[in-house]
């Protein structure tokens, strides 16, 4: 990490959590938290809480909470590093750039971004300004692309030649090994490095931010390949970025929707067009990691792919994706082979925004293709258009949304109802299984141990107690041990909060939101009691074992004295029983709130 505990607290101090949050989100008091619809998941009644007094958020839908650090960069999609310093930027903080610790591959890629900086800067400049650029200008011309578009985009022109960038890039300090590293320039065995990008239009991807990931590059005439790419580098991965997302985001929040289309140039056509909600998803279909951008942004999508096969392709898996992420998501289907530039181009913004308003709920398109692929006459042909829906009905959230499409489709298919719920619950459990395949399982915790925490999270003064009783190494889960360490330790709960992996404090922001409850008293002397108690059959089980190896080896003396201890531990649990301590049949715990555990 690159500051101290001491640092990033005093940014936490300077900015308030609920101060800040609704900025955001419309805030309501409700008890003595504020309550929102959770920006990170779909819902229609808040379970997004912020707490004034802790500096804490937490949604109870989808089980993310944090401190304000956390809460900016899952809302605004930043890294560590940049959440510290937009906090501490806006509260007029001077952050210390100590330099030691910094992170190497932070520095990597700190570079690497200022190669494409650079690059894209030196691109856009031939463009706008030399002699050499004028082809390139003409091309952009002739696709109707104004110079104000250029200077937004920062579209440029890469010279016809094998080596122009290499020394820009050197002059400002770059090593071969970072220009290499950005993809700006190749290396090929026995060859001097030399420029990727030569004779294309160039145009930066950049990220919300508007720090450029990296380039597509488009020829100026037909020739083949059309696009040249950056290849993966430490700071670019294919579908990870959005075209245009930087310039879009404003008017996406504006718009509460997202138009998605293909291409470079369909952005820069709608944009121009006066449609800024847009962004690019460059080629193949949107990816999750896409769509996870987009939803800090918005959950409302219309799809505006070309209208061609792979067009056709592509809406079918990204509205798969996007209902799976929770989005609402439309398709407008604009006429055989045009795409949103060429419709532009060709009947003007108006007819363009018409299409869009009239787009089909992804379903309804999904319904329309499987029934022209498949025909609707025979039982066949029905069973065929229903095994293409299901699918997609299967990441419907939304209760009612789903009830009102079963409805229509059993209608429109004639099957009934029960039936089709039937079909939908297999592919369901089918998706679940799956899902639960891939995604790993964080170790699993201890559900006492996981009580005991949450107990001393709600409340100091229980907190307190159970020092006088345990010992951190009295938990089994190392990463519940290191956390009652820390509370052990004195930690104020801000430290608490920014020092645990993000899935602690998705569970401990939860267990500090929750309102005041009865029993706490009775479920810690439960769950203190508990403890004594395994740590008293531990330890019989292992002088048990002890005993054991002693009688083997004949250790006489040993073995008087391990059955004395033996003895005595056993005649401590008799009497543990008799106290009446709750634990002693083993039965069902109780949480604070007093529904059972188990
Ligand atoms: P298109 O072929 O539709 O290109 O690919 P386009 O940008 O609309 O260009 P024009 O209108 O034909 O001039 C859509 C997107 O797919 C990616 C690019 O991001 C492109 O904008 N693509 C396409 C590539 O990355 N490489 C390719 O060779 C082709
Ligand atoms: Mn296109």
């Amino acid at each position: 990490m690159r500051w101290d505990e001491d640092t990033i607290q005093s940014v936490k101090d300077a900015n308030d959590v609920v101060e800040f949050v609704s900025q955001h989100l419309p805030l309501k008091k409700s008890g003595s938290n504020f309550k929102a619809l959770c920006p990170f998941h779909q819902e229609k009644t808040p379970s997004f809480m912020v707490n004034p007094a802790r500096q804490i958020f937490h949604c109870f839908g989808c089980n993310t909470g944090g401190d304000i650090i956390r809460f900016v960069m899952l809302y605004e999609g930043l890294p560590f590093i940049e959440a510290v310093t937009k906090l501490a930027g806006r509260a007029g903080i001077e952050l210390p750039r100590t330099g030691t610790g910094e992170r190497p591959d932070r520095e990597e890629k700190d570079q690497l971004f200022r190669a494409n900086r650079i690059a894209a800067g030196y691109f856009n400049d031939i463009l706008m300004k030399d002699r050499e650029g004028e082809q390139a200008r003409n091309y952009l011309g002739s696709r109707g692309i104004h110079s104000e578009a250029c200077r937004i985009y920062g579209i440029g022109y890469a010279l016809d030649e094998w080596r122009a960038l290499a020394p820009v890039l050197k002059k400002e300090g770059l090593s071969l090994k970072e220009s290499v590293g950005s993809g700006l320039l190749v290396q090929s065995e026995g060859k001097d490095p030399y420029d990727r990008f030569r004779n294309r239009i160039m145009f930066p991807i950049r990220d919300l931010s508007g720090r450029v990931l990296g380039f597509g590059g488009r020829v100026l005439d037909e020739t083949l390949p059309k696009y040249v790419n950056t290849p993966e580098t430490v700071i670019y991965h294919k579908g990870d970025s959005l075209f245009g997302i930087d310039i879009a985001a404003p008017y996406i929040r504006e718009a509460e929707e997202v138009l998605l289309v293909e291409g470079y140039l369909d952005v820069i056509a709608l944009h121009q067009a006066g449609i800024g909600n847009v962004v690019g998803v460059l080629g193949t279909a949107l990816t999750q990691q896409q769509a996870r951008r987009i939803r800090r942004l918005t959950t409302n999508c219309v799809l505006l792919f070309d209208a061609d096969e792979a067009g056709r392709k592509a809406v079918m898996r990204s509205g798969e994706i996007l209902l799976e992420e929770g989005f609402r998501c439309r398709v407008a289907p604009l006429d055989p082979g045009e795409d949103p530039d060429s419709y532009l181009q060709k009947k003007g913004p108006e007819r363009l925004l018409e299409k869009t308003a009239q787009s089909l709920p992804i379903i309804s398109f999904v319904l329309e293709d499987a029934r022209e692929q498949f025909g609707e006459e025979g039982v066949d042909d029905r069973l065929k258009v229903l095994d293409a829906i299901v699918p997609y009905l299967a990441k419907i959230k939304d209760r009612v949304v789903l009830g009102l499409y079963l409805k229509e489709i059993g209608d429109e298919l004639r099957i009934e109802q029960g039936d089709l719920r039937a079909r939908l619950t297999s592919v369901k459990s089918r998706d679940q299984r799956r899902l639960k395949r891939e995604q790993e399982p964080g170790p699993k915790l201890h559900r006492r141990e996981e009580l005991l925490l949450h107990i001393m999270v709600r409340d100091p003064v229980a907190a307190q107690k159970v020092k006088e009783q345990i010992s951190p190494d009295d938990l089994e889960s190392p990463e519940l041990s290191k956390i009652v360490e820390k509370i052990f330790s004195g930690v104020t709960f801000d430290n608490l909060i920014s020092s645990i992996d993000d899935r602690m404090k998705d569970l401990i922001s939860g267990w500090a939101l929750e309102d005041p409850i009865e029993g706490t008293d009775r479920a810690l002397d439960d769950c203190l009691s508990w403890f004594a108690k395994r740590k008293l059959e531990n330890s019989i089980q292992e002088t048990k074992k002890k005993l054991h190896e002693a009688e083997k080896r004949g250790d006489e003396k040993e073995f008087g004295k391990l059955t004395r201890k033996w003895q005595e531990l056993i005649k401590l649990m008799r009497k543990q029983k008799k106290t009446g301590s709750p634990t002693e049949d083993n039965g069902p715990a109780t949480s604070p709130g007093g529904e059972a555990l188990e």
